[in-house]
Order: structure tokens, then sequence, then C-alpha cells
């Protein structure tokens, strides 16, 4: 149908004849002549249509945005030069026109960028505009370049199912009612980390898959029902050999696909330390500015509500000076404190200092002089600074700071230009859960913990650290691993520090539990999130601009209108009964 793609014409096809196939960007009927701008996947190129040419030009003029063309035409230079697009110094006669299909009026145009649920209802439109397709391009580039990495190296591509058995990873499950067995479900796997450790014990040495993962859970910018990772597993590994094979790896997909140069060894910081100095386990490094904390210096205050965490070892007085903050109003230190609360504060105290010296903070009043001085001081404040402080437990405080950094670097032009690559490693093994009362994997249920000891383990369980490790990218997790429990003494006793007891371990994982028994080697793994670091490549900040049919924060796909009501029949056919209807 085509000799040339529309988006490569240029000055070597001079003088020749071309075919091409495309979609009409643009025509431009100028009375004396037609300019059709051409469009396909690799761009456009003006297609001129003079009228001496009467039949082909009535078709140029009567030619709407978005009609498909078969154009042939002779190449030629062209007078005014456009150089904002790659074929802009030529142009092609057309001879001969062919109308392969007309698109009837469309909801919005290629150029317009109308609301996310227009583009998501008609995504194929939306997928044709250039900056889509630019984005899909660097995603493919990406799986491409990590495949050839992978491949080199030795690893086996191996796939797993789909239609399994529930894989913890913190997330609800997406339930499939087995029709051959009344009553039963299959589960979508939150990721294939069961199936890869087995593949481990299996005597594979090393996977990867590039994996789809399902997960119900609140959808965000960066958080999807069913997203892509890059999953893989090593026999034979301590964390260093994962984390160095990976690290260069990364390096060398953003050298190939984005021409970045990532730090040649990657920064390396606990869980504990991002916590105190960044309020969050995935600190974006652009951003200059730390949290300080004073429980040292409030514990004494007359504020309560900064003197019960001052005093609990589970407390925390956290600060956050902003330099030139001090020009915040009322009303935006209204809209800080409204932030934080959506990260759980029950209030924001701030000391600002007016650039004449003059202190307002509502919680002055509560010290004498010389504490509220020692605290200025303490945290670096001077003219033009405002301090806020959060104040209540370790993680909540830490949470709502650290999203606090996050606006304050944004608001205040705080953050760099670059790539802040960072490896997070010695996380807690377990975290305690208030509501169910039990503790819950930090990571996952099948992380080995630091301590070989189970007696150790069990002793110490609070403070137990885990062999897990987090790559994080400009403030994103992109990927996450660990070096796995290998023995099945082990798991039974994480399992059972989890609150899971023998009888629900062996329903549950009783597989995992006979395979870790014939002779696991030790392993481990990481797994990396390619929606992220294709939307960190492509330079958006939402994972959904680099996946084809994404589903709406609302959990639906608005072009094919998934999920929806199914027949009576069909849900009988595979024993399910409805007990809350869809109002209709
Ligand atoms: P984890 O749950 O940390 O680890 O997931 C690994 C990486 O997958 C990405 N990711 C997501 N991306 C988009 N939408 C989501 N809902 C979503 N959830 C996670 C993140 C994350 O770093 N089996 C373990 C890996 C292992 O231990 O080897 C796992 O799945 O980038
Ligand atoms: P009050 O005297 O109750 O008005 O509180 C004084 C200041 O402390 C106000 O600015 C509150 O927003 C702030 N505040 C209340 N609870 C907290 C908290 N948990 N952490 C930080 N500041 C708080």
């Amino acid at each position: 149908m085509r000799t040339h793609f529309c988006g490569l014409v240029d000055e070597t096809l001079i003088g020749q004849t071309v075919t091409l196939a495309g979609w009409t960007d643009v025509a431009r009927n100028l009375g004396g002549v037609c300019f059709i701008d051409l469009r396909d996947h690799e761009g456009i190129v003006q297609v001129t249509v003079e009228p001496e040419n009467a039949a082909v030009f009535a078709v140029a003029a009567s030619l709407g945005y978005e009609d498909v063309l078969q154009v042939e035409g002779v190449v030629r230079a062209r007078h005014a030069v456009n150089d904002k697009i790659r074929t802009g110094r030529v142009e092609v006669i057309a001879t001969a026109i062919t109308v392969l299909n007309k698109a009837a009026p469309l909801p919005f145009h290629a150029h317009e960028n109308p609301g996310e649920d227009t583009r998501l209802k008609y995504r194929y439109l939306d997928l044709r505009r250039p900056e889509m397709q630019r984005m899909q391009r660097t995603r493919t580039r990406l799986v491409q370049a990590l495949r050839r990495h992978l491949d080199s190296a030795g690893f086996q591509d191996i796939e797993t199912p789909i239609l399994t058995k529930a894989t913890p990873e913190g997330a609800r499950d997406f339930l499939v009612p087995a029709r051959m067995h009344p009553g039963e479900f299959y589960a979508l796997p939150q990721s294939p980390q069961l199936f890869k450790q087995i593949l481990m014990v299996a005597g594979f040495d090393r996977y990867y898959q590039i994996a789809r993962c399902f997960r119900d859970e609140a959808l965000r910018a960066d958080r999807q029902l069913e997203f892509t990772q890059l999953d893989m597993e090593f026999a034979f590994v301590r964390e260093r050999d994962v984390q160095d094979f990976v690290e260069d790896m990364v390096r060398s997909v953003f050298r190939e696909v984005v021409e970045v140069e990532l730090d040649a060894q990657f920064p390396r910081m606990t869980w504990a330390e991002a916590m105190r100095r960044y309020g969050s386990d995935k600190p974006d490094l652009r951003i200059d500015l730390e949290l300080v904390d004073v429980a040292a210096l409030v514990k004494d205050s007359g504020f309560a509500v900064f003197t019960g965490p001052a005093n609990d070892a589970g407390g925390r007085v956290a600060a956050l000076r902003i330099p030139g903050g001090a020009s915040l109003s009322r009303k935006q230190i209204d809209e800080y404190a409204a932030h934080a609360a959506k990260y759980g504060a029950k209030g924001l105290a701030y000391i600002k200092i007016a650039d004449s010296g003059e202190v307002g903070s509502p919680i002055q009043k509560f010290f004498s002089e010389d504490a509220f001085a020692a605290l200025v001081a303490h945290v670096g404040a001077g003219r033009g600074d405002i301090v806020f402080f959060g104040a209540g437990g370790y993680n909540q405080v830490s949470d709502f700071m650290g999203a606090l950094r996050l606006k304050a670097g944004k608001d205040f032009g705080r953050v760099a230009e670059g790539w802040r690559p960072l490896w997070v490693t010695d996380f807690p093994m377990f975290e305690w859960d208030e509501e169910e009362q039990r503790y819950v994997a930090l990571h996952h249920p099948f992380t080995a913990p630091a301590v070989d000891d189970i007696a150790e383990l069990r002793a110490n369980a609070r403070t137990a650290v885990s062999r897990g490790y987090d790559m994080v990218l400009n403030g994103n997790e992109i990927g996450g691993g660990s070096i796995r429990i290998h023995r099945p003494e082990m798991q039974s006793a994480v399992f059972e520090l989890l609150g899971i007891g023998a009888e629900e371990a062996r329903a549950k994982f009783g597989f995992l539990l006979d395979a870790l028994n014939y002779g696991a080697p030790p392993h481990g793994g990481i797994a990396f999130g390619i929606d992220r670091i294709a939307a960190l490549m492509a330079g958006t900040e939402s994972i959904r601009d680099v996946i084809a049919f994404p589903k709406t924060t609302g959990a639906q796909c608005l072009m094919t209108g998934a999920p929806s009501p199914i027949a009576e029949a069909q849900l009988a056919d595979v024993h399910v009964q409805v007990r809350a209807k869809h109002p209709a």
C-alpha cells in the first residue's frame, strides 16, 4: 500500500515518486492550493495539491480531520522550510489521492488535550497523538533493552500461571470462579513470587519474566489494578549479588533508552535513616530539605501535643525548615495543614520568622524564652523561614512530614534537575497492625530475616530487620526484592509470627513448604515496576500515560465499559450468586 513512511520522507527522495498512507492531521484549502498534513506513526509530511490536477484537488478539498488516505506523489524541495518537523525540507506534490476510510466528526482533535475521561473513552484517538506514540515507543525500547540485557546474561524467560492460588503481596486478590469446581476460585497472581522461588528449587538458577500482576487496591497515579513487572530470581546469591547485577542493568538501560548516565554507584540508605531524614521509605533525593528530630528540645515544654510523643519511645516530634517559607500566608499555611491531614496529621504547628525578625507561632507560648530560642537554633531557622512541626506516632509523623517535604520542595522550587537513584535497605521485618492486633509483613511473608536464628527472631520480632531492599529513583519505588527464606522451619516460624497458624499455612502455602523441604537453594531476587520506569523515562507523572489501555482511578475501563454485569445464565454456569446488585 505504500513505499515510504510519511514521517521519514526526506531530501534524499527529491524527484522520486512515493506512495504514502496515513491520517489527515489537517487539510487546509487555501483556494489556490490545498495542503494536507499526512500523519503516520513516524510523523507528518506535507502533501501539496495543485489546482491543475482538478480531480485530485476535489478530493483534497473535501477532506476532514483523521480521514485515512493513500497518497501518491512526487517529492519536491520545499520553498518555506519548516524546522519544527523532520520532513520540513520537503513536500509531496500529489498525483493521486484515495480516501481509504472517512472519519466521522471527532470527539476531540489530535492537537487538543481534552479531559482524561474523554481521552480514555476514545483511547485509540488519544494514542494517535504523537506524544502518546512517543511514550509507548519509550516503553517498547525499555522492554527490549531489558530483555537483551537478561538474555545475554543467561537468564531464562519462564511463564508462570495467571489462574493460580493467592500470592499475598499486601493487596486484595482478584478471584475467578472455577466452573469445574463449584464454590472454588482461582486467584490472579499479585506477583509470580512463589512460582519464581519454586523455579529456583527446580534448578533454573536465573529466571526473569515480563509479568502481568493483579492487585485489587486503591488506584493512584503510580498504581494500576494490573501492571507489569520485570520479575527476576537468582539462586545461590546474597543481597549484593542481586543488587549489583540489577544496578548495572538499570544503568545500562537508562543509557540505551534515554541517554541518561546514572551514578556509577547508587547510594545506599537504611530504612531507618530514610524515615528519619526524609520521612519516607522512597525519598526523593532531588529535594534538599530534611526533617530534624526535636523531641529532646520539646519534651519539657508546656505543650502536651509535643510532650506526649517526645517522651514516648514509639513517638516522634519532627521539624521541617523551609527557607523562604515565611512568605506563606495564613491561608497557604492552612493548605499545608490540610495536605498534612490527608497523610494522617492531627494538626500542624509552625514557627514563622519574618524578614523583619518578627516571630509568628501558635506554640511559642508553651516555651520559655530560652527553650524557644534553643528550638529555633536547633532547626537552624532564620529570617525568612518557616518551620513546620509534626508530633505523634513515629511512622505517622514521618508520613505526613515526608509528604510536606515533597510539597514544599515543589512549591519552593527546590527539586533539582537530574536523576537520583538509591537503594533502601534494612527494612523492618514486621509492622504491627493496630486494627488487626497482629504483625504484618513489610515486604512479603517470604522475605528472609537478617537473623538466621528462629528463637532470636521470635524474641525480637518488633525490631527485627529483613533482608529486603528497594530501588528508588527520584522519589519513586521502582523495584523491590529480597533474599528469601529457604528453610521450611524458618518459613513456618515467620508464618506463625504473622498470625498464620500451622493449619492455615498448610492449606495456603503447603506446596511452598513442601518445595522448601526438598533441597531449596539459598535464593533471592527483585521485581521492577515496568510502568513506573517507563513513565519516568517518558517524563510523565502518571503510569496511565505509558499503559495503552489503563483503568481510571475509579477502576474502570472507559473504552470497553469494564467491569460490566454478567447474565444470570453465565453466573449460574460458574456457580455464582450475586449478593449486591449494581444499582442499575
Ligand atoms: P513489590 O510488591 O514491591 O514486590 O512490587 C515490585 C514493583 O512493582 C511495582 N508495583 C506497581 N506498579 C504499578 N501498579 C501497582 N499497583 C504496583 N505495585 C507494585 C513497583 C514495585 O517496586 N514479588 C515481589 C518482588 C520480589 O520480592 O522479588 C513484589 O511484587 O515498582
Ligand atoms: P492548639 O493550642 O491546640 O491550637 O495547637 C497549637 C498548634 O499545634 C496548632 O497550630 C495545631 O495545628 C498544632 N498541632 C496540633 N496537633 C499537632 C500535632 N499532632 N503535630 C503538630 N502540630 C500539632
